[in-house]
């Protein structure tokens, strides 16, 4: 607790020693509303040397310094996005956007930081970690890594620690995709416990395994071979099921967890049941999920349903519309994209049977655009909030905050400068990802990411992208923080009372010749 009264003090002090030792050449974004998660106003921003350097009225440079007069726009924090899954070994492939083209799409959408799902190598995650470590290197932004958890054994249990040393907090199980990274639950328990033990955050893709392959084949045998076979096959009670056993595991365990791409509203209101029991659970839809392109899985044309393959599937609009109201409501905290690109050749894996296809869609360069567009502008939310889910609840989550998610004096330079009212098209005959396939293609969008600020330098203007290879850091995320916070407290408490799972005194010693 101390820490968050101390943070932004320490980063007051320090801005303003910077502004003295101020050296010329920043930006000054000049008359724009500068929107944070809880308030709005009018303000300038100062920007040097990657960072924000001061935010308030009338505030000046000197000759070098570059004015964009940002008057009738909002000035926002960059989007992070905590769900990629660029340059991705899976299914038999590897994901069309690598950490070039896939960040640069993502700052041409106004997301200036990903997290992404660093996988093991044969479920190895030192090796998988390594791997990471080399193709990370074309990125051209800020960005971190989660690590995948797929097996269980004394090295990735040591490994998990080992990585948390070089800047992973956060562990990923999937309770989906049987003989390829599912988790069975005596392996998920290891894997709670352990990410518990070293204060990392537990996220999981929430379906029942056994259950999805039972319901696949009895699509495909009942002659629904074709993308349709995919939605048939992943109804809402297996993600519902899922979502309730990490749930219940987590409070059995009572670590912090945090719920990836949440698609049914069942789900949603387990996790709001979740967070009533006072469990701490972070949820976090996506922006297909969220975006009504439902439906379209069952086009005649392979190559257009196929694109729209994604586990969990893209639902109902009664889903949408639930788990709509739970972002609204505060029950998801999170709004990112899970973008995983595959072309329309690498889809055609399946073309013969639906569990062929990749898994995945894209969203990297559209969640900040979609989600206004589907949620600011019909007033469902407001600027604020949309600032929540799209970069401050992530900053928290990961413990970043207020590094990034924040325009604040000493919180990295990390911008967007958006006109509310612009309109665009979506294509891909325009987007920034290398995939052929958009399936947000021809959705007109009321809101323009018009300029992007990463790590101080402007990068999408114009319509324009300026990026660097290699000039991407590799952003540490420190263990811990106030998701753990009283955690051992309570489980001091919880074993005074024997529950969940505690030992209370002593056990009772009975006589048992008598009792045979
Ligand atoms: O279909 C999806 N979501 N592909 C990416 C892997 C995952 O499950 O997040
Ligand atoms: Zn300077
Ligand atoms: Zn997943
Ligand atoms: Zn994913």
């Amino acid at each position: 607790a101390p820490a968050r009264v101390l943070r932004p003090l320490l980063l007051l002090i320090l801005c303003s020693t910077l502004v003295l030792q101020s050296h010329g050449g920043g930006i000054i974004i000049k008359g724009g509303t500068v929107v944070s998660a809880d308030s709005s106003h009018l303000a300038d921003v100062l920007i040097e040397d990657g960072l924000v350097q001061a935010v308030g009225l009338s505030l000046k440079g000197d000759s070098s310094t570059r004015i964009i007069d940002a008057k009738g726009k909002l000035v926002m924090p960059g989007g992070i996005d905590p769900h990629t899954h660029l340059d991705a070994p899976m299914m038999n492939s590897i994901s069309s956007d690598d950490f070039f083209s896939g960040q640069g799409a993502a700052l041409a959408g106004g997301t200036t930081m990903v997290i992404d799902f660093a996988l093991p190598v044969d479920g190895d995650i030192a090796k998988g970690f390594k791997r990471y470590q080399e193709v990370t290197k074309r990125s051209v932004m800020d960005y971190g890594l989660h690590m995948a958890v797929t097996t269980w054994n004394e090295k990735v249990s040591s490994d998990m620690q080992k990585l948390t040393k070089q800047g992973i907090n956060s562990f990923k199980f999937f309770l989906a995709y049987k003989g390829a990274m599912a988790v069975t639950d005596e392996q998920l328990l290891n894997g709670l416990r352990r990410a518990k033990e070293l204060g990392a955050l537990p996220m999981i893709h929430c379906e029942n395994a056994e259950a999805l392959i039972d319901a696949q084949q009895r699509t495909f045998d009942a002659g629904f071979t074709g993308p349709e076979g995919h939605y048939i096959s992943r109804p809402a009670v297996l993600e519902d099921e899922g979502t309730a056993r990490a749930l219940y595991l987590a409070q059995y365990v009572n670590t912090p967890i945090y719920i990836v791409h949440v698609m049914s509203k069942g789900a949603a209101s387990l996790i709001a049941d979740a967070k009533l029991r006072g469990q701490r659970v972070i949820g976090e839809t996506i922006a297909s999920g969220i975006a009504a392109v439902e439906g379209k899985i069952w086009d005649p044309d392979f190559k257009e349903a196929a694109k729209y393959v994604m586990s969990p599937p893209i639902r109902s609009p009664e889903h949408q519309e639930g788990l709509k109201a739970a972002v609204a409501g505060g029950v998801l905290d999170i709004v990112a994209t899970d973008h995983c690109p595959w072309n329309s050749t690498q889809k055609r894996a399946g073309i013969h049977d639906f569990r062929a296809i990749p898994n995945g869609v894209n969203g990297i360069e559209e969640r900040m655009h979609i989600t206004w567009d589907t949620l600011v502008k019909p007033g469902v939310i407001t600027p604020s909030d949309f600032v929540r889910i799209t970069s401050t609840n992530v900053a928290k989550a990961f413990n970043l905050y207020p590094k990034k998610g924040v325009i604040a004096a000493g919180s990295d330079a990390d911008i967007i400068i958006m006109d509310p009212t612009a309109k665009h098209t979506i294509s891909a005959s325009t987007h920034h990802s290398r995939i052929d396939t958009n399936i947000y293609e021809g959705r007109e969008i009321t809101g323009q990411v018009e300029m992007t600020i990463s790590q101080g330098n402007v990068v999408w203007e114009k319509g324009e992208l300026n990026v660097k290879e290699g000039a991407g850091r590799f952003i540490k995320l420190p263990t811990g923080g106030e998701l753990f916070d009283g955690l051992a407290e309570q489980d001091a408490a919880a074993i005074a009372k024997a529950f969940p799972y505690g030992v209370p005194g002593q056990p009772v010693k009975r006589d048992l010749r008598e009792a045979g």
